[in-house]
């Protein structure tokens, strides 16, 4: 393998998701951005695309929400680091409360993937135990993944869960020793059935295992109280990320003390977790969602651009079969991948940025109008890969 074949950055970008494969599926499509605002992205040539990914869902008020990028441009004047941890991350931690109900104290990380690692770590010290099982995504770190490198030992101590699957979760119980921690997604797909909610919750008690919802999708963009206020099952530990920066890297485990304090029994630090931009973004985002309806405004949006694309489906189920997800975050499922590719490349050539797959993501800054016009271009993509369709 040559230089030449493999580029400056192996795979083309360090975000998976982000490859134009992922994307385009090999069509042609905008490559790289240059600058963002509210529900739009410009790219090299200067094209203007609406966009429905709001990066991966880690945009919920819009990008460069001016009272986030305010105190982004703040804290960033004022140093953002020093030789000692900020007030900031104190004043987080304690507004952060708030919107857990139940929880009494707070780490903090860079990513999504080291939050949620984190939360396995505390859950393994506390009940001295290895194995967990898990639901869904939950980042590209070694405890939870399957991929060429990471060590056969390590896999061994993950159980994937199937979605709702009650029958599945009792076969996991008994198949596997005792689990420290049981981890799930709260909607992967679909939202999760309140009977299965109920089980995990229940197992987990009576297993003395800690019940993990990693809410890297759902935090913050559900409103205060997360997946455990809107499907009434209450979690152990949250782990939040992604809409909690509005674009900045921070994310959080939160929780009781009786579990949080473990962080001091082993070791979890990264030099940059508490570093003022981010916390600052978070603080932000945080005084925008607890003073304005900004929360109740995406997920109306979101409500309209699912409800949009269940008329697609209706209208043209060649291409499109069905719509799935929450009003906060849903997608298209497609006849198969080269039309979901096809409807991807032609939405792009229309403005559009729509994902292939899971998931979409509207935000506050996704009005009325952005809504049409992104369900009018869908459509025009859909039907134009129809018109192909033999
Ligand atoms: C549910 C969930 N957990 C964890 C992660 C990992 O977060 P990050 O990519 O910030 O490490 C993601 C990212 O997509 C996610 O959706």
């Amino acid at each position: 393998v040559s230089a030449d074949d493999v580029g400056p950055i192996p795979g083309e970008t360090s975000t998976g998701s982000k490859r134009a494969e992922a994307l385009f599926g090999g069509r042609a499509g905008p490559r790289r951005m240059v600058a963002s605002q509210g529900c739009r992205v410009w790219d090299e040539a200067g094209r203007a695309y609406l966009d429905f990914g709001m990066a991966l869902g880690a945009v919920a008020l819009g990008y460069g929400h001016p009272v986030v990028a305010g105190a982004v441009a703040r804290a960033a004047a004022s140093g953002g680091v020093s030789s000692l941890p900020p007030v900031q991350e104190q004043e987080l931690a304690e507004r952060l409360l708030a919107w857990v109900p139940g929880a009494e104290a707070v780490r903090f990380l860079k990513t999504g993937a080291e939050a949620v690692a984190a939360a396995v770590r505390l859950a393994r010290v506390v009940t001295g135990r290895e194995a967990v099982l898990t639901c869904g995504y939950h980042g590209w770190l070694d405890w939870c993944q399957e991929s060429p490198g990471v060590p056969l030992a390590d896999r061994a101590l993950q159980r994937a869960l199937r979605f709702n699957d009650l029958a599945d979760l009792d076969a996991a119980l008994a198949e596997t020793p005792p689990p420290a921690a049981i981890v799930i997604e709260p909607v992967v797909e679909d939202p999760p059935d309140k009977a299965w909610l109920v089980a995990l919750r229940a197992r987990a008690s009576a297993a003395g295992a800690a019940l993990v919802y990693d809410e890297i999708k759902t935090g913050i963009r559900f409103g205060p109280g997360g997946a455990a206020a809107r499907y009434g099952v209450s979690p152990d530990l949250v782990v939040l990320g992604k809409a909690l920066g509005n674009g900045q890297p921070i994310a959080a485990v939160v929780g009781p003390a009786a579990i949080l304090e473990a962080a001091t029994r082993t070791w979890i630090s990264s030099t940059l977790a508490t570093e003022t931009v981010a916390l600052g973004a978070a603080l932000a985002v945080l005084d925008t969602c607890e003073r304005s309806d900004a929360l109740g405004r995406l997920r109306a949006a979101g409500a309209r651009w699912l409800a949009g694309c269940g008329g697609i489906v209706e209208r043209h189920p060649r291409v499109v079969r069905a719509a799935r997800g929450v009003p906060e975050f849903s997608f298209l499922r497609f006849a198969d991948a080269a039309v979901s590719a096809d409807v991807a490349a032609g939405a792009a050539a229309r403005g559009l940025l729509v994902r292939r797959g899971p998931y979409n993501f509207v935000s506050a800054a996704h009005d009325e109008r952005a809504i049409a016009l992104g369900l009018e271009r869908l459509e025009e993509a859909v039907v134009a890969v129809e018109a192909g369709c033999s």
